[in-house]
């Protein structure tokens, strides 16, 4: 018994030095910690449990059967963040670069099975070379099997991919179809093809972060939600988040029971709208008012920043932000704010996660670049997934709900639950300028009778009432309450329940 006890001891020590002390090394010089460390970093203390830490690869051709090594470029297991389980996988860079062999993709097909079976969240953390290419085909169908998992898990269970190193060829599709894609500055990329391939092809010289760093997919091409500065940064704030969302589609939201007072006013926010209703102010520090102890996890903050998507929670429970944001770009929609919200509000609509937006919104943004860049199709996205969500939806505007914009943003004829407005709301087909100058065009020069048709449009039409009268509008709220009526208006709705009608699945404008 000693001997066989012995012998495990061993091939664990083996298993787990991966690729060797000097592998691991240059791992630790290029900044970057290994698998094993980010995983022991993301999970409980003490809480991982592994999965096929001896299985090996079985190819045997270009002389790959001298060389196995038990674990095969991937960490597999579960364990818990703050108590709630969850699976995860990490690439090991230093065995084959972490690149994929049929075997490795068996460990993650296991792994994605077990995460659905037992609905609960799978998180990857990619450090990896590709497709292993001594394995040729074996390796590709590999990959498809990990792409038809997360597809069926698409929608069931959260998945996360955190990008710690390359992350190439194969290895992109996989968190392309996942939830959430972070980042890591400066020590991570990722591409469909190389900077060499692509001087190949196209004959541009780029370098691996021009092409494919996190200051890239943060900001040009919106494929990041969010980039940290270390592995550590990023491994914590996953902790964050994992700690807001539900374990998969058919359970609850989390709950915390320490939370601040709902009904304490916050008379600051009655003086949030400058006088200037061309004048900017930050949406954000309206959120943070609303939700609990101003903790927000802002979902591609510098991506399309004329809308803010991220979790908060009310009394304890996650929530779902979108708003429109007046300093930049005035809030307008254009294509990429639309993608980007519609993407957020399908999250939500998914995992059961109330949405509460707040509007303040000129409009569409005109213009050839929008129009041949397909912005219809883009802001059809965001009506679309508004229109078909079934979650609570709370909707406050705060002051301009403009033209179509208005339809969109969670209105009360896309089935918004509670429509509310403050008294600063403007909700309008557009602003007074542009309607005097459409409604009375034979009094443009005329300032004098345009001065008056002004008046009269911004007396009539800028504000919250004629919404109100209709009932689009449920009430007119003082912004110091918005935190109460929020919270008090989640509580209402929290055993709502309504379905869409049957269907296969809808065909919403990709
Ligand atoms: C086998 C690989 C490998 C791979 C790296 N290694 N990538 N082994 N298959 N795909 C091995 C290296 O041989 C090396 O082994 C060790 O991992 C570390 O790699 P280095 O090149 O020394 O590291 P570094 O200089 O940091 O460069 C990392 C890298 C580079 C940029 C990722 O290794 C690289 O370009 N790899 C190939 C990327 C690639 O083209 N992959 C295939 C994509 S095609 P030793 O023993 O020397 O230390 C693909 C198609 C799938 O994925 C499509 C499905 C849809």
């Amino acid at each position: 018994m000693k001997d066989v006890l012995l012998e495990l001891q061993e091939r664990r020590a083996e298993a787990k030095i991966g690729g060797g002390q000097k592998r691991i090394d240059v791992q630790h010089s290029r900044g970057k910690l290994t698998a094993r460390e980010r995983i022991a970093t993301f999970l409980d203390d003490g809480a991982f449990e592994e999965f096929d830490m001896f299985v090996q690869h079985r190819c045997t051709d270009f002389g790959m059967e001298e060389t196995k090594i038990p674990g095969d470029g991937v960490i597999t297991g579960w364990g818990t963040v703050n108590g709630r389980k969850v699976f995860v996988f990490a690439k090991d860079f230093t065995v084959f670069g972490g690149s994929l062999s049929e075997a490795h993709a068996a460990k993650i097909t296991k792994l994605q099975d077990m995460a659905l079976r037992n609905r609960a969240p799978i998180i990857g953390f990619y450090d990896a070379g590709g497709a292993r290419i001594q394995e040729g085909v074996a390796a590709l169908g590999g990959y498809a099997e990990v792409f038809q998992r997360n597809i069926l898990a698409s929608g069931v269970i959260p998945q996360i991919s955190v990008i710690m190193g390359p992350c190439a060829g194969g290895d992109v599709y996989s968190p392309a179809m996942t939830d959430f894609i972070f980042m890591v500055r400066d020590t991570s990329y990722m591409f469909v093809t190389g900077p060499d391939v692509v001087k190949t092809v196209t004959n541009e010289t780029v370098t691996a972060e021009q092409l494919g760093g996190a200051s890239i997919h943060t900001t040009k091409s919106s494929i990041a939600d969010g980039a940290y500065e270390n592995d550590v940064e990023a491994l914590l704030q996953m902790r964050r988040l994992i700690d807001l969302l539900p374990l998969s589609n058919t359970s609850e939201v989390p709950e915390i029971d320490n939370f601040q007072p709902i009904d304490v006013p916050d008379k600051s926010l009655d003086l949030v709208i400058p006088d200037n209703a061309n004048k900017p102010y930050d949406i954000k520090e309206v959120i943070l008012k609303t939700i609990d102890e101003g903790d927000f996890f802002e979902i591609q903050a510098t991506f399309a920043a004329n809308i803010v998507c991220g979790f908060g929670r009310v009394e304890g429970r996650t929530v779902g932000f979108v708003a429109n944001q007046p300093m930049v770009l005035a809030g307008v929609l254009d294509s990429d704010a639309s993608r980007k919200a519609a993407r957020f509000v399908r999250f939500c609509d998914c995992f059961g996660i109330p949405i509460v937006t707040f509007v303040d919104v000129p409009g569409f943004l005109p213009g050839t670049a929008q129009e041949y860049g397909g912005l219809i199709k883009h802001g059809a996205k965001l009506l679309f997934a508004y229109g078909e969500a079934t979650v609570p939806k709370v909707t406050i505007i705060t002051r301009k709900a403009y033209g179509g914009a208005y339809d969109v943003m969670a209105s009360k004829h896309l089935r918004g639950d509670l429509n509310y407005a403050w008294p600063s709301a403007e909700i309008a087909v557009m602003g007074a300028k542009g309607a005097v100058e459409i409604i009375h065009r034979k009094d443009v020069g005329d300032p004098d009778k345009i001065a008056a048709h002004t008046k009269k449009y911004e007396e009539r039409f800028l504000s919250p009432f004629v919404a109100a009268e209709r009932g689009y509008i449920d009430e007119v709220i003082m912004p110091h309450s918005t935190r109460k009526r929020v919270a008090t208006g989640l509580r209402l709705l929290r055993e709502k329940n309504l379905t869409n009608p049957w269907k296969k699945h809808d065909n919403i404008p990709l």
